[in-house]
């Protein structure tokens, strides 16, 4: 399944345009299956409807390890790299791995855990949290991973989304300097969550934590009772896989779900393709050393999902998984990390890079990094002048760079450069992958054709990796990405075809944030802001920020003005309410206080004009006489912060 040159990049593309069936047909059939699949697509974008691998049967952790025992058995699966880089970090093969995998799910049966049930994972980025996801996808309970930052209030409402039965989590993570009390947050959770029977705790920072009896469990203990012995529960392609939490332009964030067949056929094409991790599945004599594959993402994100635990190990590949941050100890850390295990293939975010290069060269400087040889990236634009720093530092201009773009939605990446085959140019994801069919349209859903253009991203067939639906909100699924444009699944970004027919993420049209990478609904920032007391209204918007991308700005109107003195605390406060709603990447760098916002006379806030405020160009805020107030621009254009 691997493609070596441009021209069969091109072969393979106009396929799976012209006969996407048999092009994934036989991809899949490289897969093991208990069952084959009877009809190999079934789909309408209306309902919407998406069924990849009808009838098929599986189990995705047969393909991510049993099937590799007898090639590879001995070969690392997983190098973990812990945050306090004297500590000793783990190596498993993949027959080690198995071995946990199956050790872990034999726990969650123990523990009353069927196939079907959703499971709650809040871990630090350990082995475990790896062996967590992968022992849940073994018995085929549905896993739903929360990342680490996120407050009490966001776990509680995402365990009661999917109203799981159990949660994996530890006594603290380990980040950077700091030490971050986990079972402490699911505690302050769990006073609202009446579905969670079981919580299963790890040891990790050995913080003191209470244990609730009859409801908490450490996972040592539980290891203990348990054999290796776990036969894979047989699923059906269509079976959901897991659920991932992601934030829209409105409301709670929702349950994006995954399921068993397409998924892992499209995140382990894409990874091997796009990284040409390479070899073929039984290609690599056994003794050979396997590239390292190095995602610097959190299993939080679907970054994690899919390059760190399901693609790479679908593909027999090793993958470093890393607790740290990049600068801790020191920014050297990344480096220190590839020229320790000899990484191969890094894959981190723009933000990182740009606030790495704020450390100079000092860091990278004795550094070998001879081993890599391709690099990644994801998670928002990349600008030109951290593609170059990243070019020039790190790949020594011998890498080629993949600037990857994709969502969480989508399952694996869709627009990007396959390495070393597609000419790259600066901050363009460059083509579409095979089997992803790209289109832009107006604000009317026209499709704009040909080249020099740009326009609203969609997608205009299914692919494997595509969403099935929202959790428990179907609806939502089909208003949210199908009814924008009949017919066409919207990704909510803008894009540049060039002359070249080159695609360019320009960002998100719809109110979402990227803050570092991270998705946040601005809805969501604004609600928590209102929950402060004596708050009376928000309005939330992105501004350019040099390190993170974006960053976010937060108008407040209060019931009081505050007084100077005041407002310094009260910004505190609302920020701290942020915190405790969300979570601290949610926090707005700057807040500004308001008597009133812009609004028509229909009520609806302006947003164009607050950000452009926030973004500091107030020399063309266009037309602001139909306002229902125009002279609280004037008064927000004197104040910005
Ligand atoms: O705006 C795009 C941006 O990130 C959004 C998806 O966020 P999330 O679901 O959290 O997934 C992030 C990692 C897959 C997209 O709608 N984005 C992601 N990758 C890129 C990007 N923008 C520009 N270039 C990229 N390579």
């Amino acid at each position: 399944m691997r493609i070596t040159t441009f021209a069969e990049y091109e072969t393979a593309y106009q396929k799976s345009v012209e006969d996407p069936e048999s092009f994934w047909a036989e991809i899949a059939q490289e897969f093991q299956w208990r069952k084959p699949w009877t009809k190999t697509l079934q789909w309408n974008f209306t309902e919407p409807n998406v069924k990849w691998f009808v009838g098929g049967k599986l189990n995705i952790t047969e393909n991510c390890l049993d099937r590799h025992l007898a090639t590879r058995g001995d070969q690392p699966a997983l190098i973990w790299e812990p945050n306090d880089p004297s500590e000793a970090g783990v190596t498993l093969t993949y027959r080690m791995l198995h071995d946990q995998v199956c050790r872990m799910a034999n726990v969650l049966k123990k523990n009353g855990v069927v196939k079907g049930d959703r499971i709650c994972i809040y871990m630090p980025m350990v082995p475990e949290l790896a062996i967590a996801v992968l022992a849940c996808a073994r018995i085929g309970a549905v896993h739903s991973v929360i990342f680490g930052g996120f407050s009490a209030q966001s776990i509680a409402d995402r365990i009661n989304d999917a109203a799981c039965k159990l949660v994996i989590t530890a006594d603290g993570a380990y980040r950077g300097n700091k030490e971050i009390p986990l079972k402490g947050t699911v505690d302050d959770a769990l006073i609202g969550c009446p579905t969670v029977e079981r919580v299963i705790v790890m040891t990790r920072t050995r913080t003191p934590v209470s244990m609730l009896k009859g409801r908490d469990v450490w996972m040592e203990q539980e290891l203990k009772h348990v054999t290796a012995d776990c036969p894979a529960e047989e699923m059906d392609a269509e079976d959901m896989l897991f659920i991932l939490y992601t934030s829209g332009s409105t409301g709670k964030p929702k349950g994006v779900v995954h399921t068993c067949g397409g998924y892992m056929v499209y995140a382990a094409y894409t990874f091997q393709n796009v990284f040409q991790y390479d070899a073929p599945l039984g290609e690599r004599a056994p003794t050979e050393r396997s590239p390292v594959h190095f995602c610097t993402a959190d299993i939080g994100w679907i970054t994690g999902h899919s390059y760190i635990v399901y693609g790479p190990l679908a593909c027999g590949a090793t993958t470093l998984l890393f607790e740290g941050v990049p600068t801790y100890p020191d920014a050297g850390r990344l480096w220190d990390v590839v020229d320790k295990h000899d990484v191969n293939i890094l894959y981190t975010a723009p933000t990182a890079i740009r606030s790495l290069m704020g450390f100079g060269l000092d860091p990278v400087k004795d550094k070998d990094l001879s081993s890599l040889k391709v690099l990644g990236s994801v998670g928002e634009p990349i600008n030109e002048e951290a593609w170059h720093w990243y070019d020039d530092n790190i790949g020594k201009n011998r890498c080629p760079i993949v600037d990857t773009w994709w969502q969480t939605e989508n399952g694996g990446i869709l627009i990007s450069p396959l390495a070393g085959i597609t000419k790259t140019k600066p901050s363009f994801a460059t083509l579409p992958l095979p089997g992803v069919q790209p289109v832009l349209v107006d604000e009317n859903g026209k499709e704009i054709e040909g080249n020099g253009v740009s326009g609203n991203l969609c997608i205009k067939f299914p692919w494997p990796g595509i969403l099935r639906t929202t959790y428990g909100d179907h609806e939502r699924c089909r208003q949210t990405y199908f009814a924008t444009y009949p017919g066409l699944y919207f990704t909510g970004d803008g894009c540049l075809r060039d002359e070249d027919g080159y695609y360019r993420i320009t960002g998100r049209v719809d109110d979402v944030l990227n803050v570092s990478g991270h998705r946040i609904g601005t809805a969501e920032v604004e609600n928590a802001i209102n929950m402060h007391t004596g708050v009376v209204e928000s309005a939330v918007v992105g501004y350019p920020h040099d390190i993170k991308g974006q960053g976010i700005y937060a108008y407040v109107i209060t019931d009081q003005q505050p007084t100077d003195h005041d407002a310094e605390l009260t910004k505190r406060d609302i920020l701290a309410t942020v915190t405790r709603v969300i979570g601290a990447i949610a926090k707005p760098d700057k807040i500004q206080f308001v008597s009133g916002l812009p609004k028509t006379r229909s009520g609806k806030i302006m947003r164009r004009i607050l950000r452009k405020i926030a973004e500091g160009d107030t020399s063309n805020l266009g037309d602001t006489s139909t306002l229902l107030d125009p002279a609280v621009v004037e008064e927000i254009k004197n104040g910005a912060v």
